[in-house]
């Protein structure tokens, strides 16, 4: 197994309180698998990213535990986890188009970074220049600087840079919400080839846009508000999920060829709760259209088909 995530819980310090932003958050991923992960603006897709690697204040650990091929990851201990960056885990943050240095040629910044960890530049010059070929990119770009690229030049360069010591899982959020939508697939199709020719054993594939998932993933989880709310095979969510929020919106993915005059697309009305006060169990509540007197309570996860967990109380009752 990959990836297994074990009751974590990663809280915001504000001066307001704290914002509890990944709350209890449980699941496996095995070897060679693409998770997506996806949910609303402001679930706490980052949040989970960045505490698998980048856990510094104001993000306070609370509990939990992460192991990754079977060891520990000491993800509350923001240094040790710098050994780790690149090596066995790594992340394309969410907006890392615009984290280069705009004043550094890309050659020269990709060798500070690798000074930086200590790593030897020299031995993976060969294999940097086959990667940038296998994305379709020109070694020439070493000598440029981040502002001559275009955004998928760019992504893709990002792509390689994370992957070029083999980490055994990278993390990618929101990697494609700035790109045309060929680019998009352009880029995913790459991440599918880099898991394809083992540059890394599993990717987490993070996005606020099911439609782009369900062309990659292997698996989808679904959180609501720092919560879990639903995993499972890409299939079964896009085409029996479980939990209503998923249902929900999966139904407000548009489909081409129809027109908005004609069948308007559904959305979900109202917005996600505040973190900071977050309602006590089902924190979907307050928006659930099938809510039941037992919402009040933290719905448990249960097991409704093969590698398809839930926690929603619906299911529950229709599994009792
Ligand atoms: N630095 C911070 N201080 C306080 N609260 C924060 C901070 N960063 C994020 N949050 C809160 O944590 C919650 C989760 O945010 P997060 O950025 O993880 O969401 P997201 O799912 O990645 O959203 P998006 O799709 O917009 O990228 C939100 O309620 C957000 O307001
Ligand atoms: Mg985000």
């Amino acid at each position: 197994m990959s990836l297994e995530i074990k009751n974590l819980k990663v809280y915001y310090q504000t001066l307001r309180g704290q914002v509890k932003a990944l709350d209890d958050i449980s699941f496996k991923i095995n070897d060679g698998d693409i998770l997506g992960l996806a949910g609303e603006s402001g679930c706490g897709k980052s949040t989970f990213s960045n505490s698998l690697i980048l856990l510094k204040a104001p993000m306070k650990y609370i509990g939990g535990e992460v192991f990754l091929d079977g060891k520990k990851l000491p993800v509350e201990n923001y240094e040790k986890m710098k050994e780790k960056r690149y090596k066995d885990i790594s992340i394309i943050p969410q907006y890392a188009l615009n984290a280069m240095n705009p004043t550094v040629k890309i050659g020269k910044y990709i060798h500070d970074v690798f000074a930086y960890k200590n790593f030897s530049y020299k031995g993976v010059d060969n294999e940097l220049k086959r990667r940038l070929k296998i994305v379709g990119l020109d070694e020439g770009i070493l000598n440029m600087y981040p502002i001559e690229l275009s955004g998928g030049m760019k992504q893709r360069m990002v792509m390689v840079i994370a992957t070029l010591m083999n980490p055994s899982l990278l993390i990618a959020d929101e990697i494609t919400s700035a790109l045309d939508v060929s680019t998009q697939k352009a880029v995913s199709k790459m991440l599918v080839e880099f898991r394809d020719k083992k540059f890394v054993k599993s990717i987490i594939f993070v996005t606020h846009d099911v439609s782009v998932l369900y062309q990659i993933a292997d698996k989808i989880l679904i959180m609501y508000a720092g919560k879990f709310a639903e995993i499972g095979p890409a299939e079964k969510i896009i085409h029996n999920p479980r939990h209503v929020y998923t249902k929900l919106l999966v139904k407000a993915m548009p489909e081409v060829g129809i027109k908005f005059s004609d069948t308007p697309l559904t959305g979900i009305p109202g917005h996600p709760p505040l973190l900071i006060d977050p309602p006590e169990g089902c924190r979907f509540i307050d928006r659930c259209p099938e809510k039941m007197k037992e919402c009040v309570k933290e719905p448990p996860v249960i097991k409704v088909g093969e590698d398809h967990y839930v926690a929603c109380w619906k299911e529950v009752k229709k599994n009792a």
